[in-house]
């Protein structure tokens, strides 16, 4: 049954001439939005994860390119500006990716024409990824038909992605058709999945329990868990998915405890440019951030840390692979360039 429907609040806003973010770092205790001119000030919010989300933060970054061509239009300040968002982040592909789009359709312009191309441009990628969100949802409840208890990392939805989401999309749509609840692991150490996920699905009056991240694989060896269901930043294309840290232990534990470990994710995060996961550069943040929770200083100060942002998870751990363009099972280099060359699945058809 495809059900459909956007229940989550969006985490960027656009009126044709300036970006309103709802700033993450302030949730859930704070819905503030601010406003972005341009290059540096997206580039900047991008970095400290003001929005995030492999989706999202492709779409803010389209929008900053917009935003700056329309007030810097010639080549070498284009240039200047593609490059500081492409930066602001490493590992998610689809900043690059929605950054080259903008860029490219604006040099195709004629001069006068940049700032209206560059401004269709990221019209377009947002209107894409929402699109996407939707067919994801629908595809990936059908393929967990029956599932009532699933796991997710990090958050997935409208505050990461277009639309309802990626993973929690699936999670949303499945909620429709039937009991569910939905396990959110805390996501350590920016705790995305306490913060951020657990505010979607109340909003949304979706069941959920919030576990630390290390409940969860014990939770699946005793059988309390039926799949796990994240999103991700960059799939190789060989299938390797690189996703928010802690994804590839929940791969391992699905894998040992016999349940689905599903990715769902728009082909923007495909990069077919990188034979496997080992090419991808992960993210290294800021020690503070481990050394630190919820504001409170929980070691020495100068504690010395490992700060990985994300980690690497291999196709043959993944079951399936749900994209806008259909599912690839097995996840394979095949299957996974044959999503690149389908066209969109639509909605309706899902
Ligand atoms: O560092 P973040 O919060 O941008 O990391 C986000 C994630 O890892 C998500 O799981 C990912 O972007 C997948 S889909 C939204």
């Amino acid at each position: 049954m495809a059900t459909g429907g956007s229940t989550f609040t969006p985490a960027l806003t656009w009126d044709q001439r300036s970006l309103r973010l709802l700033d993450q770092t302030r949730l859930p205790g704070e819905e503030a939005w601010i406003e972005l001119e341009g290059a540096a000030d997206t580039a900047a919010a991008i970095a400290r994860l003001v929005v995030r989300g492999a989706p999202n933060i492709g779409i803010a970054a389209a929008y900053g390119l917009a935003m700056q061509i329309a007030r810097t239009p010639a080549d070498d300040e284009l240039q200047a500006a593609a490059r500081v968002l492409r930066e602001a982040r490493p590992t998610a592909v689809n900043l690059a990716w929605a950054v080259d789009r903008v860029q490219d359709a604006a040099l195709a312009a004629a001069p006068e024409e940049r700032a209206a191309a560059a401004r269709a441009e990221a019209e377009a990628i947002h209107a894409g990824e929402d699109a996407a969100s939707a067919t994801i949802a629908l595809l990936g409840a059908d393929l967990l038909a029956g599932s009532q208890r699933i796991l997710t990392h990090c958050n997935t939805g409208a505050l990461a992605c277009g639309g309802t989401g990626s993973a929690l999309a699936v999670a949303v749509e499945l909620a429709q058709r039937d009991d569910i609840t939905v396990l959110a692991c805390e996501t350590r150490p920016l705790l995305q999945g306490a913060r951020l996920t657990i505010w979607e699905l109340r909003r949304a009056g979706i069941a959920h329990e919030l576990l630390v991240d290390g409940a969860a694989a014990g939770l699946i060896r005793r059988g309390d868990i039926d799949a796990v269901i994240v999103g991700c930043d960059r799939v190789a294309a060989n299938g390797d998915v690189a996703n928010k840290v802690g994804t590839y232990a929940h791969a391992l534990a699905a894998r040992a405890g016999g349940i689905p470990f599903i990715v769902a994710g728009p082909t923007s995060t495909i990069d077919a440019s990188i034979a496997s996961g080992e090419e991808i550069v992960i993210e290294e943040r800021d020690m503070d951030e481990v050394r630190h929770a919820g504001g409170a200083l929980l070691t020495g100060a100068d504690t010395p840390c490992r700060n990985p942002a994300f980690d690497v998870t291999p196709a043959e751990l993944v079951t399936a692979l749900v994209t806008e363009r259909g599912i690839a099972a097995p996840v394979t280099r095949d299957s996974v360039l044959a999503l690149l060359e389908a066209g969109a699945v639509p909605a309706e058809r899902a």
